[in-house]
């Protein structure tokens, strides 16, 4: 039997629905929720996501405030503005859309970033706050995978959960977020080390592909039954499209349906929950500083 395709796009809308919500319970206290987005160069992928993160702030009723920096901006221009951005109370989050240039140190930056403004979940403190299960700031994309889980009613108490990917992104978020009592699950984490990837992934009940390599999660890896959540978002050269490339994710869709129960497609998939999960940290960063 074929996998049940998870419809990303439909179940991100319900949450941004939510998020508009609670949006509009705000603007009637007189507040709008505003996330500065801040981009430095020109990076066309980046260019995509940081227009997608607005649109989708602006249809939920908040403020996507779009800030554009040239390439050789330096390290320090970078920080002053996030310090500015720190005081203003007219800015509830703040996210540094990664990649940066080389010659500026993402952790500097990041760590720089006010916690409670953090909509990206990505200062150490919200890191280490998700470590040891205390409120935070969930990154976006673990969050998104998990709501997708959630809504899908897919199992994860006593499940095996193996990810592919350690990023601080996705993958080690992820397996934290699953090893938790309230979902409960054994997870493996692998990652380009790991020595005979397919043993290991054949033995998941969930399958989470988070290593950024186009097609590498192939038919055999997968066990009879099982989900397969993919995180991936490549680019590959596609001559029959305008753009010159397409979107495709870590897993080989195609075969895959023929073996997984679910299975998220590529784009449609994941990539939608992430700025769901965006605006919903944004619109929490709002109601905590309204509560303050
Ligand atoms: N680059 C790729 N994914 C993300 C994300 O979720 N947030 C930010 N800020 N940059 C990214």
């Amino acid at each position: 039997m074929a996998a049940a395709i998870i419809d990303g796009a439909a179940i991100a809308q319900e949450v941004r629905a939510e998020a508009a919500r609670r949006t509009a319970q705000l603007a009637a206290q007189g507040i709008t929720p505003c996330l500065a987005v801040v981009l430095v160069g020109t990076d066309p992928a980046s260019i995509s996501y940081v227009t997608g993160k607005e649109k989708a702030l602006a249809e939920a009723g908040m403020i996507g405030r779009d800030i554009r920096l040239p390439a050789h901006t330096t390290q320090q221009e970078l920080l002053e503005l996030i310090a500015s951005l720190n005081d203003d109370a007219s800015v509830h989050g703040i996210l540094v859309q990664l990649p940066l240039p080389q010659h500026i140190s993402a952790d500097a930056v990041i760590s720089a970033i006010r916690p409670d403004k953090d909509a990206d979940g990505f200062h150490p403190i919200n890191a280490g706050n998700l470590l040891l299960g205390r409120p935070a700031y969930l990154p976006c994309t673990p969050h998104g995978v998990l709501h997708l889980l959630k809504r899908m009613q897919i199992e994860t108490n006593g499940r095996h959960a193996v990810i592919v990917g350690r990023s601080n992104i996705v993958g080690k978020p992820l397996a934290v977020l699953l090893a938790r009592r309230e979902y409960n699950a054994t997870v493996t984490l692998c990652h380009t080390g790991t020595r005979g990837l397919a043993s290991y992934t054949r033995q998941a009940d969930i399958l989470i592909a988070a290593a950024g390599k186009p097609h590498m999660i192939t038919a055999d890896m997968i066990r009879p039954g099982a989900a397969v959540i993919d995180v991936g978002v490549n680019r590959i050269p596609d001559p029959s499209k305008k753009s010159g490339f397409r979107l495709c994710g870590d897993v080989d869709f195609e075969a895959a349906c023929g073996v997984a129960s679910y299975i998220t497609p590529v784009p449609k998939g994941v990539g939608p929950m992430t700025i769901a999960m965006l605006l919903q940290n944004t619109v929490q960063a709002a109601e905590q500083a309204q509560n303050r």
